[in-house]
């Protein structure tokens, strides 16, 4: 076989095989065989460059859309953190660890100092320098293979030549870890480029790294600016034996990856009192990084003390990260803006001139009520101290009259609706002020936004925008049911409502209306009426129409739904107007019939028929409830405890003892990310 030949064999093969693999879900070729087939391409086309096509595999960018990713056990597995959020607890944590220590490792004790990277935590595999496979984190010991995607990541090394510098081979084997993460300006400027089409933006720059490595598409994925820091050498055979962790990051960057360098420190442990300095000032200072953070790593600089000291669950008793409770920034209040609720309660908010707070720009904050605003003295104008705690809304913490000029101007709190004018009313034991206008415009475009949005209809194309817009701007809207009897000839002549939008939004109402009453129930914004309260009723009144019928007596009979609740539904079915919007979506054609007689049979077919979840921490883009709601649809049980029944386990922040035993017992674990991938696959639209 001449090279020529040998050359179109192996790019065949390789192409047949990437197709089956990542089309067809299939392959016949092992991973061994291909890996192998690979090396050979890639060392016959270093020998011979100018037979390299633009066609061979070893040239594509992007390679061919997935339909889901592989699951990929890795070979270490990938440990977490244990946060910390003191400096006295830096301090204890250190006292603590000397003692495990024999007194030669103590001697040698030094300690590393390096940024927590706000991105996507990846397991990039090589094999005799080539770049064989990358994978996402996941829940430590089994993640996705993203390899595709992580080759468009220009920062990532596809091979690692042999360094004469280094004085080392290339390790037969090479496994490190680092985070795919994206610089703040490309992250804002590609935000600007989502919002200018109308797409969703990214919320920080930790989802959007998540999301543009997990798209299908590995060509969507090289459009995105991600980038990669590494920060830990997992496996290196073959390669030099180095007794540090700082050694392994030079050794990392000498072999070509990116590790950051000018943020990483190391310090003796007689110096641990500047490590714990130099902690503080890194984070009163990482707004001024080109990239977030979430924190600052401190390490066990030693491997051989790292061994001994081990890990407690996933985290490693070697490190901790050191990050800031609920962070504070100063910035200044530019307005105080009243935003009308769907309930008519009439909320100020603080403008703020936009300030980076715990990874994201926060531009508006919370100030909860009128009363609020007084007691705080907040003037327009004023610098103020704003504080984000988690996922947590940001709130404005107080103002610093010291710093106030005189131009200052105090705020007088409404009297009236500012959609509306209605005169506002507060009830004698309540604080919120409230527009009583059923029919105001304001009220009318947030029971819309609620209407169409995840939780509740999830209907795609038509979000806060478009509500305004048919509401307030055209009055296209005039009830929740209206949204099922748009005028499209007048809507085909506005601004930017091309057939292709138009068709969208028409995609999108079509496909809500078979969503499960519960959801249809939850959507019409009754007080009290969660996603899963929705649920418990529909779960009784099999027809969503007979609800109006039912008393308060015959909804309190149903199981989790209480006096209060079921007054509420009542109140707001007594009202004729929303009999005939129910009506009105009934004859739209939305799905009307309870559980009983569609959804039992359809769940059993769902699916996650018979797997069992507990949902555990804060979600960011769900409530409880509404991820409860989500699982239940497509046939999963949700459970309070973990147990050996347990099939997975949704963690979102904080998890704590719930999520710890699904570590100690074993049960997968999904992260937030995980489980909108899995329910927007199952789901299908
Ligand atoms: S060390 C020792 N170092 O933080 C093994 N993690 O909360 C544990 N992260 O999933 C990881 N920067 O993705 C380590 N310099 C750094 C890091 C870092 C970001 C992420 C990592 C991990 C998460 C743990």
């Amino acid at each position: 076989m001449t090279v020529q030949e040998r050359l179109r064999h192996l790019r065949r093969l390789i192409q047949t095989s990437q197709h089956q693999y990542y089309i067809d879900d299939r392959s016949d070729l092992s991973d061994e065989e291909f890996d192998a087939a690979w090396e050979q391409l890639l060392e016959i086309e270093r020998a011979h460059p100018e037979l390299v096509t633009p066609d061979s595999p070893s040239q594509r960018i992007g390679g061919s859309p997935a339909r889901q990713f592989a699951e990929v056990e890795h070979s270490h597995t990938l440990l977490s953190l244990t946060n910390v959020f003191s400096t006295e607890d830096l301090m204890t944590w250190r006292e603590r660890l000397v003692p495990q220590l024999e007194p030669d490792l103590q001697e040698s004790l030094g300690w590393v100092l390096e940024p927590k990277i706000d991105g996507l935590s990846v397991a990039l595999e090589y094999r005799n320098g080539l770049f064989m496979r990358g994978a996402t984190r996941g829940n430590g010991d089994v993640g996705e293979d993203v390899t595709a995607n992580l080759r468009t990541v220009k920062q990532i090394p596809l091979h690692i030549p042999a360094v004469p510098s280094a004085g080392v081979p290339v390790p037969e084997v090479l496994t490190v870890r680092g985070e795919v993460y994206v610089r703040k300006e490309d992250f804002a400027a590609f935000n600007a480029t989502l919002a200018a089409q109308e797409e969703r933006v990214y919320a920080n720059p930790r989802n959007f790294a998540a999301g543009s490595l997990r798209q299908l598409d590995p060509n969507e994925s090289s459009r995105r600016p991600l980038r990669l820091w590494v920060f830990e050498l997992l496996d290196s055979e073959g390669g030099p034996d180095l007794p540090t962790h700082e050694a392994r990051l030079t050794f990392l960057a000498q072999l070509g990856f990116p590790v950051a360098h000018d943020a990483i420190h190391r310090f003796a442990d007689g110096e641990f009192a500047a490590l714990v300095e130099a902690a503080d000032r890194f984070l009163d200072t990482k707004a001024d990084l080109p990239y977030e953070v979430d924190g600052v790593v401190a390490k066990v600089d030693g491997i051989a003390a790292q061994r001994v000291l081990g890990q407690t669950g996933r985290d490693p008793r070697w490190a901790r990260a050191y990050k800031r409770a609920g962070e504070q920034v100063v910035t200044r209040l530019l307005e105080i803006e009243t935003f009308v609720g769907r309930t008519g309660v009439v909320t100020p908010r603080a403008r703020l001139a936009p300030v980076p707070v715990g990874g994201v720009v926060v531009e508006h904050a919370t100030l909860h009520n009128f009363d609020y605003v007084a007691s705080l003295d907040l003037r327009e104008g004023d610098q103020v101290v704003v504080m984000r705690a988690g996922d947590v809304i940001p709130r404005v913490v107080k103002a610093l009259p010291e710093h106030r000029t005189g131009n200052e101007c105090p705020w007088i709190p409404p009297e009236r609706c500012p959609s509306c004018d209605a005169v506002l009313v507060q009830q004698e034991d309540q604080v919120a002020h409230r527009c009583p206008n059923p029919n105001c415009p304001k009220q009318l475009t947030r029971a819309i936004e609620h209407f169409v949005s995840r939780g509740a209809l999830d209907i795609r194309s038509f979000g806060s925008k478009q509500a305004m817009l048919f509401v307030e701007e055209e009055r296209f809207i005039r009830d929740v049911s209206d949204v099922y009897r748009l005028p499209w000839s007048e809507i085909g002549q506005l601004e930017g409502y091309k057939a292709l939008r138009i068709k969208n939004l028409k995609d999108g109402l079509a496909a809500a209306k078979a969503r499960p009453p519960a959801r249809l129930l939850h959507a019409l914004g009754i007080p009290f009426v969660g996603l899963q309260v929705a649920e418990l009723i529909c779960g009784a009144v099999p027809n969503l129409l007979e609800l109006p019928h039912c008393s308060q007596d015959d909804l309190e009979l149903i199981d989790g739904v209480g006096p209060e609740i079921a007054r509420a539904v009542t109140d707001f079915l007594a009202d004729p107007a929303r009999r005939r919007e129910l009506q009105a979506l009934a004859l739209s054609g939305l799905c009307m019939l309870g559980p009983e007689k569609t959804a039992a049979t359809a769940s059993e077919e769902a699916g996650l028929a018979g797997k069992t979840f507990v949902i555990t921490g804060k979600l960011s883009g769900f409530t409880r409830s509404e991820a409860t709601v989500r699982l239940k649809e497509l046939g999963a049980k949700v459970t309070g405890s973990v147990s050996g029944k347990t099939d997975y386990v949704l963690a979102g922040k904080d998890a704590g003892s719930k999520l710890a035993k699904a570590q100690k017992i074993g049960v997968p674990i999904l992260d937030e990310l995980g489980f909108q991938e899995l329910i927007g696959n199952l789901e299908g639209d």
